[in-house]
């Protein structure tokens, strides 16, 4: 394999795992990012994000095939450039392009002085039709050139989750290669090839050629279909504790058949996160641009909204929290991470603190996440501490060490166990619910 050179315009979590991953694969990378901390850290070998694996690919390639920088030029001694900048939410659920234009209008700029042929490689998460009505015309209309001549767009979307994303990177399912510029897309494929060839090799991983459009695509369809799938188990585990059925024993059964497959079959308190939310609503908001209601991908968010409320219905059968202590057990969105973006805690912490009760929260790490969202909420620094005097616990993520937990309950003024998750031992001592089992 010939090595590549390649750029990385963004150093959240998709870059900077992205930028560690390309070097491992034997390419020359530069990180380029306008943030001079997060620069400096890349450079000292200390990523800003916490992954499972970056440390060591930064330790090993920082210095040798992997640097990072605030100077955009870097990207004239490269032979391509992946955008991976956010696109946040608008009010609406559409999602804001101005950070990926941006990005483009300075790789544009710098790219008005390349002789040679320069592939763009879109990572960022984008509408279909964004990248040919948006993206290309700004990079065109900054670097003078039409795309075609001297660069190539390309839509290469990413599957990484969060705190697998470098395993996820090195053995993913699909690499999705989406590319049609105006002059064909021969050219920017076979670049795409060269940059992805020793990621086949160790993977076996399929390529996917498609348009840029379906490329788009695809990644929306991906999250959004784990999210449908998500919510339908949770609709399903609703009915089934209505009837008395346990929801874990019907999916493990249901997953075994290969058309509905056993993973995302976990019922409980819902999907959080960056990116189920955000991409459905996107999603939801590119419909409604285009005239179709879409019908089933509101009721998507609906069922998740629905999750914590009747958690804490499940709590009101059993204890008036007005004015006492209640236990709030897991703030990150899923265990293994401290991010609380679209955490399910924090509906829960809303109802509990509505029902007039002094909310106490516990987590191993994303307590200091959640502060800067509730400053007014008592944080015990254990489990045990949580529940000490509790009238009500309620179980939101599942953390390994809450498994464990067994006398704790026995301090509790009223042992009633809500458990989001199934994640909680029930013993004889305290009142047990599952959500939906
Ligand atoms: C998700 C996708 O899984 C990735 O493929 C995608 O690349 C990423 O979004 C993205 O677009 O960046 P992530 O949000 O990191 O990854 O986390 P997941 O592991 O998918 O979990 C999301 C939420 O769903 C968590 O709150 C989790 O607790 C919940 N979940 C997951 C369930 O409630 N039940 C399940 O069976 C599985």
């Amino acid at each position: 394999m010939e090595a590549m050179h390649a750029s990385v315009l963004g150093s959240g979590y998709v870059g900077a795992t992205l930028a560690a991953c390309l070097a491992d694969l034997g390419h020359d990378v530069t990180a380029v990012d306008i943030d001079k901390t997060v620069v400096e850290r890349l450079n000292a070998g200390d990523p800003p994000i916490a992954e499972p694996g970056l440390d060591e690919l930064y330790s090993k390639h920082v210095g040798d095939r992997l640097r990072a920088t605030t100077d955009y030029d870097a990207v004239l001694d490269t032979d391509l450039t992946f955008l991976t900048v956010q696109t946040p939410a608008r009010e609406d659920g559409s999602i804001d392009l101005s950070v990926v234009l941006a990005a483009a209008e300075q790789l544009g700029e710098t790219l008005a002085a390349k002789d040679d042929y320069h592939l763009v490689v879109v990572k960022s998460t984008v509408i279909p039709g964004m990248v040919e009505e948006e993206v290309v015309p700004a990079i065109e209309a900054a670097s003078g050139k039409r795309e075609g001549e001297g660069f190539d767009v390309a839509v290469n979307p990413e599957f990484q989750s969060q705190g697998s994303a470098v395993e996820d990177f090195m053995q993913p399912d699909k690499i999705v290669l989406g590319t049609d510029g105006d002059n064909g897309p021969d050219r920017a494929l076979a670049r795409l090839h060269e940059v992805y060839e020793p990621l086949v090799e160790r993977s076996g991983a399929p390529i996917v050629e498609t348009g840029r459009r379906e490329a788009a695509m695809i990644k929306y369809a991906n999250n959004v279909f784990l999210a449908s799938k998500i919510s339908l188990i949770n609709e399903i585990g609703n009915v089934c504790k209505e009837y008395d059925v346990d929801a874990y024993e019907v999916a493990d059964a249901i997953g075994l058949d290969e058309r509905i497959g056993a993973q995302f079959l976990r019922s409980g308190a819902g999907f959080g996160g960056s990116c189920f939310e955000k991409d459905t609503k996107a999603l939801i908001a590119a419909a409604r641009a285009a005239d179709y209601e879409p019908e089933l991908l509101d009721a998507v968010l609906g069922v998740n909204e629905t999750q914590p409320r009747r958690m804490l219905e499940l709590l009101d059968d059993h204890v008036d929290v007005a004015g006492k202590r209640a236990a709030v057990l897991g703030l990150a969105f899923k265990s293994g991470t401290d991010d609380t973006r679209g955490t399910r805690a924090f509906p829960v912490i809303d109802g509990l603190l509505d029902r007039g009760a002094e909310v106490v929260a516990y987590d191993p790490v994303a307590i200091e996440n959640t502060r800067e969202q509730y400053p007014d909420i008592e944080y015990a620094d254990s489990a045990a501490a949580a529940l000490d005097g509790a009238s009500g616990a309620l179980v939101v993520t599942d953390w390994d060490e809450f498994a464990a937990l067994d006398e704790e309950f026995t301090t509790m003024a009223e042992p009633v166990v809500i458990d989001g998750r199934r994640i909680i031992e029930p013993t004889d001592d305290i009142v047990y619910e599952g959500l939906t089992w």
